[in-house]
């Protein structure tokens, strides 16, 4: 039987990166999936001249793939603005990790709606700055989503 899993999936849940929670965080994000009831909360640095990501954390209460999405997701958006944060999908993470299996692709969408979700909260703390409207659409987008569902913009992957 071919392996549930990809190789980088297994590294990933094994030895987390950026696993932890910053204590003076600049934008906290908290998700939830009602479904399998899985958490995550994303805590961010942000550079507020430039809208760089700094330094980031997650902490997930879930399954394997939840913590593996919330490794990769963390890695690619260190470094990167907000805006361009906010452009990575699920299904970047999903292609970064090699594959889910479809039951499990809900677990690559917690990742992307926890960065959404701390960027959102970072545009609250800051009433001088413009919520951009991608902030504004992506959250409504991915909240959306039925989490009963696997994601309809999402082909099966592995
Ligand atoms: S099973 Fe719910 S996030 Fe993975």
């Amino acid at each position: 039987m071919a392996p549930m899993y990809s190789e980088k999936v297994l590294e990933h849940f094994r030895n987390p990166h950026n696993m932890g929670e910053i204590e003076d965080a600049d934008g906290i994000g908290d998700v939830g999936n009602p479904v399998c009831g899985d958490l995550m909360r994303i805590t961010l640095k942000v550079d507020d001249g430039t809208e760089t990501i700094t330094d980031i954390k997650f902490k997930t209460f879930g399954c394997g793939a939840a913590i593996a999405s919330s490794s990769v997701v963390t890695d690619l958006v260190k470094g990167k603005t907000l805006r361009e944060a906010l452009e990575i999908s699920n299904k970047t993470v999903v292609e970064e990790l090699g594959g889910l299996p479809p039951v499990k692709l809900h677990c690559s969408v917690l990742a992307e709606q926890g960065i959404a979700a701390a960027i959102r909260d970072y545009y609250g703390r800051h009433s001088d700055k413009q919520i951009p409207p991608q902030v504004q659409e992506k959250l409504s987008k991915l909240e959306s989503i039925d989490p009963h569902q696997t994601p309809g913009d999402l082909e099966p992957q592995g």
